[in-house]
């Protein structure tokens, strides 16, 4: 009985709130710590910008941004609250007073006060969704960071993909 009433509690507060997730836009799978180490090369972030993470998972992206530029604002939004939760944990123990966390629909944040966005996503719902709304609401010179997944081929000529042939890629589309 009471393993039934653990395995319930269990599903229905962790299992379902990631299988939400997964549904809505990605499931949790990390970026790898060797190529957050690679993104944050890749940044060049000025005083006064201000980097946001889509679905930020456990929250190590964001945290190391947060870390490396303490000048900079840095949001990361999780929508799973079991993750989040780890991710508030982070931001607890790295106590950078730039970063926040928040538990939301990252889908419905204004990406217009980003100057740097950082996402790694489902390629259906970058295409369908990611993309087009930072090419709408985005500033000029913003850039968009998608990490494996490339950015469809009508803004080609506006990404640099970086990466050997044997590491994940970077994909960076800046709007101009
Ligand atoms: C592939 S993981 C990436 C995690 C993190 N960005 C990283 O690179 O380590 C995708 C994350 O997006 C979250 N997610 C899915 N749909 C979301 C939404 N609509 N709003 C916010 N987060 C979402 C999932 O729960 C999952 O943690």
């Amino acid at each position: 009985m009471l393993v039934e009433y653990i395995i319930s509690i269990f599903i229905i507060f962790i299992l379902f709130p990631l299988a939400i997730a997964g549904k809505s836009m990605a499931p949790w799978v990390p970026t790898r710590k060797a190529d957050v180490t690679r993104l944050l090369e890749l940044l060049d972030i000025r005083q006064g910008d201000r980097f946001f993470e889509i679905w930020c998972g456990d929250g190590r992206v964001s945290a190391a941004v947060a870390k490396k530029f303490p000048q900079v604002k840095v949001l990361g939004i999780e929508i799973a609250y079991p993750i989040f939760f780890i991710a508030k944990l982070r931001q607890a123990f790295c106590g950078n007073p730039n970063l926040s966390i928040k538990l939301a629909n990252a889908f419905k944040q204004d990406f217009s006060a980003y100057s740097h966005v950082y996402v790694y996503g489902m390629p259906d719902k970058m295409a369908e969704k990611i993309v087009p709304k930072f090419m709408k609401e985005a500033r000029q010179w913003s850039k968009l960071y998608s990490y494996v997944f490339s950015i469809p081929d009508e803004y080609r000529k506006n990404v640099i993909s970086y990466g050997e042939e044997n590491q994940a890629k970077i994909h960076v589309l800046e709007k101009k």
